[in-house]
């Protein structure tokens, strides 16, 4: 507690200048966690752990998801997560459509001149702690999950752009179990202000609350009721 403290007093704006912050986290929860101290992100990282708990706990049924997987890097965790559950991952595999580019440069949103088209289903497989359990969904979202009859309990929402994270809203939360959990990543980040946009017009159209988390890239957490 005192070195964390004085480091704090000492340092501690600075840090917060880089954007970062020393704390403790969960330091009275004597469950073993399983958090990757490599994965850059920790605040993603530890909500996506604390939920999957929450998930398990409780026994929720339905599967999950991820529609902007690019190498699988956040994927990889939800595989591990959830081992016992199918998942999802929804991917053109060759960077971003012209048809959501166009949408985003008319809006003035980005210019999603960001290129995520060096991977591969294969590869992304690969890195998988359970590849059995994934299903690749390669191409165009939302035609991609055309047919599909499931349900969910944690879907994370990671396109960058307004609008796939916006039909993703529209498609998945109606298929969310009760008590499942929707991540949308960049809410709070001004390089795409599409997701901001997408979250914005789908909690008013439908009138929901989500809840935002001090991620490096600002997501925000819908709890389906
Ligand atoms: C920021 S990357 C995903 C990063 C990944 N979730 C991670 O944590 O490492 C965004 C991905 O969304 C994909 N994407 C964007 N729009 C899409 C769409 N309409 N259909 C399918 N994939 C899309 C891109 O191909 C890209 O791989």
């Amino acid at each position: 507690m005192f070195l964390i403290k004085a480091f704090n007093y000492l340092f501690g704006r600075w840090l917060l200048s880089q954007h970062a912050h020393l704390n403790y986290s969960l330091k009275y929860s004597h469950r073993k966690r399983d958090v990757d101290i490599n994965y850059l992100d920790y605040i993603r990282l530890a909500t996506l752990e604390l939920v999957a708990n929450e998930i398990q706990k409780k026994n929720l049924p339905g599967n999950v998801a991820e529609v902007g997987v690019y190498k699988g890097k956040f994927a990889k965790y939800i595989n591990q997560y959830f081992p016992s559950k199918k998942l999802y991952l929804f991917d053109t595999f060759e960077g971003f459509n012209e048809k959501d580019i166009q949408t985003e440069k008319k809006l003035g949103l980005n210019d999603a001149n960001q290129d995520f088209s060096d991977t591969s289903a294969d590869q992304v497989l690969k890195n998988m702690p359970f590849p059995k359990q994934c299903i690749i969904k390669k191409g165009f979202f939302p035609d991609t999950a055309a047919g599909i009859d499931d349900s969910f309990v944690f879907v994370s929402l990671d396109t960058d752009l307004y609008e796939p994270i916006y039909q993703g809203l529209v498609y998945f939360y109606p298929r969310m179990e009760k008590g499942g959990y929707i991540f949308v990543h960049d809410v709070n980040n001004d390089c795409y202000k599409g997701a901001a946009k997408a979250v914005e017009q789908f909690s008013e159209e439908q009138q929901i609350s989500f809840i935002p988390i001090p991620d490096s890239c600002g997501s925000v957490v819908y709890i389906k009721n």
